[in-house]
């Protein structure tokens, strides 16, 4: 069996790559498709937490920006990132892989307080943990999350999953000339406002020495290859590491 690069990780996806072609809510074809991903991944020993948005369900910063209280809107959008773990969840075991859902806001009756060492016992036992409800504060992005919980845990890398193939000098989607780059360090994804995650994730993976790697996860078997240290998407660390 090939070796992983890495021992534990952080793997956030976004809500919306739950989505699928619906752009909205859970397509349980997308949503099984990443949990094989996850546990064929997991199976070759690595440590995984996981991260989701709710974007897919409720965008509390878009909610604000049209005259919703955003402290609300953004508890809105933390209970969505609930329904989307319990989504994980029950795709993941179904495929034999375990699992615990931690919320940063107690729901005992659903999920499991988040506490940080009994989240670490749980992966030294090899079960994929999923945190839920961002920081639980509203203001932070699940970025911002995911940063949080990656140190926390003691997590060698944050694998930040998206839509495109990783960090472009312009956006792809629109420039067919944009130019892709292996790598980067924080101090240039912050200088040229590259849109990697929001300033306020970036800045503690920056002061902490976290390193992330951005990439595709429309590609089959991507979430596998950047485990096992193939080079795909964008990897933003350090000057000096
Ligand atoms: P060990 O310490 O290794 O035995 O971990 P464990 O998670 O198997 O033990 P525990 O007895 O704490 O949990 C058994 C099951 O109950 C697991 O599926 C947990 O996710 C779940 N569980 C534990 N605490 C809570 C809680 O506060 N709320 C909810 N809803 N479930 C919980």
């Amino acid at each position: 069996m090939a070796d992983p690069k890495y021992n534990r990780v952080l793997l956030k996806i976004s809500g919306e790559a739950l989505a699928g072609e619906m752009g909205f809510g859970i397509d349980l074809q997308t949503l099984n498709k990443i949990a094989e991903e996850v546990v064929e991944t997991a199976a070759l020993g690595v440590q995984m937490g996981i991260v989701i948005g709710g974007g897919n369900i409720f965008r509390g910063v878009a909610a604000s920006t049209k005259g919703m209280d955003r402290a609300s809107s953004d508890y809105m959008g933390m209970l969505a990132t609930c329904i989307n773990c319990l989504a994980m969840q029950d795709a993941i075991e179904k495929l034999g892989g375990e699992t615990r859902v931690q919320t940063a806001i107690e729901m005992a009756e659903i999920a499991e307080p988040y506490i940080r060492r009994k989240a670490v016992r749980h992966l030294e036992k090899n079960r994929i943990v999923i945190f839920g409800a961002g920081t639980g504060n509203p203001y932070f992005t699940t970025d911002t999350a995911a940063s949080l919980r990656a140190m926390e845990i003691d997590a060698e890398i944050i694998m930040k999953a998206t839509k495109v193939d990783g960090v472009y000098d312009k956006d792809p989607m629109q420039y067919e000339d944009a130019v892709k780059y292996d790598q980067l360090s924080f101090i240039e994804v912050l200088n040229k406002q590259l849109k990697v995650m929001d300033s306020t994730a970036i800045s503690l993976c920056m002061e902490n020495d976290l390193p992330i790697l951005t990439f595709n996860l429309n590609k089959e078997g991507n979430i596998k290859k950047a485990i096992l240290g193939e080079k795909v998407g964008t990897i933003i660390k350090g000057e000096d590491s």
